[in-house]
């Protein structure tokens, strides 16, 4: 690895599957950066052992009362503390389930990456509403729709929304449960989400491959 490839955080919750697909494209040479950090916002979860297991400095921090906006700014501030140190050129949110505030994206001064597991742009002729929120794969299969997707996007102070950057369709089939549609969802995910960091890198000039 390059000593000035561009350095990412990434910012988990959960599984942290998408996370294990941003190793792997690093680990087979197809996105040229540094995972320099991941922190979680819970102590367990699974995408804490990957991390360590790729030998990736990991952090935990918890928000445990998330509805008390003051314990809210002292968590954003706990955040940017740990991030800044870091240098980091960019973050990445793969599977973060807590809003950041626009006064934390202005502070963080990096461009920060959302994967999520919707279209966030209307597609095509039969174009299919705009899902936000944390419950979109259920709300897709709710709402009977011929198809939904993932998209990868810039993140801005509206939730779920921001620059798109790459984003592709699923056709929801007749029996799918939430569960079904969620993995291929996932895979889609799997394979956009490094591809993007790479592009936007590319983009901006800071993956430059020498
Ligand atoms: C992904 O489906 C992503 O779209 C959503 O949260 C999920 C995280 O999954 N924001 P994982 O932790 O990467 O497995």
């Amino acid at each position: 690895m390059r000593s000035d490839a561009p350095r990412i955080g990434i910012l988990v919750s959960g599984t942290g599957s998408n996370l294990q697909a941003i190793i792997e494209a690093r680990d087979r040479g197809e996105l040229s950066a540094e995972l320099a950090l991941v922190v979680s916002s819970a102590k367990h979860a699974p995408a804490l052992a990957r991390a360590r297991a790729a030998s990736i400095p990991a952090r935990v921090l918890e928000l445990h009362d998330r509805k008390e906006r003051a314990a809210r700014i002292r968590f954003e501030q706990r955040l940017l503390d740990t991030l800044l140190p870091f240098r980091l050129d960019l973050l990445v949110l793969a599977g973060w389930m807590l809003i950041l505030s626009g006064d934390f994206l202005h502070r963080c001064r990096m461009p920060v990456l959302n994967i999520h597991p919707a279209l966030l742009e209307p597609t095509g002729n039969s174009p299919v509403p705009v899902l936000r929120g944390a419950h979109c794969v259920r709300d897709a299969l709710r709402m009977e729709l011929p198809v939904t997707g993932a998209t990868v996007h810039l993140v801005t102070d509206r939730v779920d929304d921001g620059p798109t950057l790459a984003m592709e369709s699923i056709e929801i089939v007749s029996g799918d449960t939430e569960e079904t549609l969620r993995r291929r969802i996932q895979a889609v995910e799997h394979r956009i989400l490094p591809r993007a960091i790479q592009g936007y890198l590319d983009h901006t000039g800071q993956g430059a491959i020498t």
